[in-house]
C-alpha cells in the first residue's frame, strides 16, 4: 500500500531562511507586516493547535462506522469480502464492499495520510496514523435480538469506541515502557490522539434494520434514542481527549436500489427520481436530530471542534443529476444480476451455477451492488463535501480543528 508522504509546511523555518538571506530595512518592515497579517489571521479563528497556520495538520485519523467506511473490519473478523470488490482499483479484495476506494480513502489522501489500516486486522496493518474501528454491518444501537437476528455486526458503535479505548490505552503503555522504535513506526505517539481527526459515518442500518421491522412511523419515534447512544459514543471518545469530530450525516436511503426493489410499487411514494420518498424522509429526520444533537454537543463541549457534514445532500444531488455528472444509471447497480443474486455470491440456477459478476463499465454506476456507493460515486461524493461548502460549520477538512469565533 503506498504511503503518501505528508505536506508540512514549516512557517519558522521558511521565516529563518528569509531572515538570514535578507539584511536590508525594506524586507525587515515587509516580514514585520507579515508578522502582523499573519497573528491577525490567527486571531480570526480560535486554534487549538499552536503553531501550525497551513491546516490542521493531523497527525491520525480515527474512524467509526458501518460498510461505508469499512475497509478490512468486517472482512478481518469474519470472512474476506471477495472479488469482484477491489477489482478496479487495487485488483484484489481490499476489505472495501466496492470496487474501488471508499470516502475515507479520499480523506486520507486529502489530508496527505496513508489508508487507514482496520484495527481489527491482524496482517501487514499500520496505525502510525490512525485506525480504522469501522465494519460493515455495525449499528448505532447496541445489538438486539431483533438486529441479531437480521444479520447486522455485533461491532456496534459502542464496541468500536471501547476498542478504541483499548487501543489508546495499550499505545499509551507501550511507550511509557520505552517502546523500540520498530513499534514506534507502526503506532500513533500519544500525542497523537488529541490533535487527530475523529470522522462519525454510522445510522444507516439502523434505519435499513427498522424498517425490516417497523412501520415508518414507528422508525421515526426510534430515532431519538438512536441519536443519544451516538452522542454517547461523542461523549466517550471527548473524555478520551478527542478534539475534532467530523461528522457525517445519513445519505438517502430511499434511493439505495435494493430499498427501492424491495419497495412495494406504489407510485405516489417515488419521487421524480425514482426513490422512495416516506423512506428518503426519515433519513432527513435521522439528520434533522443529529444535526440538533451535534450542536448540543459544541454547547457541552466548548473546547471540541465539531463538524456536521451533509452526505445526504451530496448523494441526492448526485442521484437527481447523474446524468450530468456523467452517471448513466442513477438508480441501477453494477454488481450482481438481481437481489435474489448478489454481488460476488453464487447460485445454482437451473442446475448452471451462476456468480453475481461486475458490469463492464463500473464508472457509469452509482450505485456498486445495491447498497453501497461505486468507486466513482465516493470520489464525486468526496469532492463535494470536503471543501466544506456542505458542512456546518462550512469549513473544509483540512481546517476542521478551528472553531468559529461565534463559539
Ligand atoms: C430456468 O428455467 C426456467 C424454466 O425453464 C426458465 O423460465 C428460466 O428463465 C430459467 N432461468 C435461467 C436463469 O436460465
Ligand atoms: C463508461 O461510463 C462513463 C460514464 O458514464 C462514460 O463516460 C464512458 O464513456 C464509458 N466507457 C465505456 C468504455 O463505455
Amino acid at each position: 500500500m503506498e504511503v503518501p508522504t505528508r505536506p508540512s509546511i514549516d512557517i519558522s523555518g521558511r521565516w529563518t531562511t528569509a531572515w538570514a538571506s535578507r539584511k536590508s530595512l525594506k524586507t525587515f518592515t515587509i516580514a514585520a507586516l507579515f508578522a502582523v497579517a499573519f497573528s491577525l489571521f490567527l486571531l480570526s479563528g480560535k486554534q487549538r493547535t499552536i503553531g501550525q497556520a497551513n491546516g490542521c495538520d493531523f497527525p491520525a485519523i480515527f474512524n467509526f462506522g458501518d460498510s461505508n467506511s469499512d475497509k478490512g473490519g468486517k472482512s478481518a473478523a469474519f470472512h474476506r469480502i471477495p472479488l469482484p470488490n477491489g477489482n478496479s482499483f487495487f485488483q484484489k479484495p481490499a476489505g472495501r464492499c466496492c470496487n474501488g476506494k471508499v470516502i475515507i480513502d479520499f480523506i486520507a489522501e486529502k489530508l496527505g495520510l496513508p489508508y487507514l489500516s482496520a484495527y481489527l486486522d491482524s496482517i501487514g496493518t499500520n496505525f502510525q496514523h490512525g485506525a480504522n474501528f469501522a465494519t460493515g454491518g455495525s449499528i448505532i444501537q447496541p445489538l438486539d435480538a431483533r438486529m441479531f437476528k437480521l444479520g447486522y455486526s455485533p461491532i456496534t458503535l459502542d464496541i468500536q469506541v471501547s476498542q478504541f479505548e483499548q487501543f489508546k490505552d495499550r499505545v499509551n503503555e507501550l511507550y511509557k515502557e520505552g517502546v523500540n522504535s520498530d513499534i514506534k513506526r507502526k503506532l500513533p505517539r500519544p500525542e497523537d490522539f488529541s490533535q487527530a481527526l475523529y470522522i462519525f459515518e454510522v445510522g444507516q442500518n439502523d434505519l435499513d434494520g427498522a424498517f425490516k421491522s417497523m412501520t415508518e412511523k414507528q422508525v421515526v419515534e426510534s430515532i431519538p434514542g438512536i441519536i443519544s447512544q451516538f452522542a454517547q459514543a461523542v461523549k466517550r471518545l471527548h473524555q478520551q481527549g478527542a478534539g475534532t469530530f467530523w461528522i457525517h450525516n445519513t445519505g438517502p436511503i430511499g434511493c439505495l436500489p435494493f430499498q427501492v426493489l424491495e419497495y412495494p410499487p406504489q407510485t405516489d411514494n417515488v419521487d421524480q427520481n425514482g426513490c422512495i420518498r416516506s423512506r428518503n424522509e426519515v433519513a432527513q429526520e435521522f439528520n434533522r436530530q443529529l444535526k440538533e444533537r451535534v450542536i448540543q454537543l459544541r454547547m457541552q463541549f466548548p473546547d471540541a471542534a465539531m463538524t456536521y457534514v451533509d452526505i445526504y445532500s451530496a448523494k441526492y444531488s448526485l442521484i437527481s443529476d447523474a446524468k450530468k455528472h456523467g452517471f448513466a444509471n442513477a438508480l441501477r447497480y453494477c454488481c450482481g444480476h438481481y437481489r435474489d443474486n448478489l454481488c460476488w455470491r453464487k447460485k445454482v440456477v437451473n442446475g448452471t451455477e451462476i456468480l453475481g459478476t461486475s458490469c463492464r463499465n463500473t464508472s457509469a454506476y452509482i450505485s456498486w451492488d445495491g447498497i453501497h456507493y461505486s468507486h466513482a460515486a465516493n470520489l464525486w461524493v468526496a469532492n463535494k463535501v470536503l471543501d466544506g461548502l456542505l458542512s456546518d460549520p462550512p469549513t473544509p477538512i483540512t481546517e476542521a480543528c478551528l472553531m468559529p469565533l461565534h463559539l
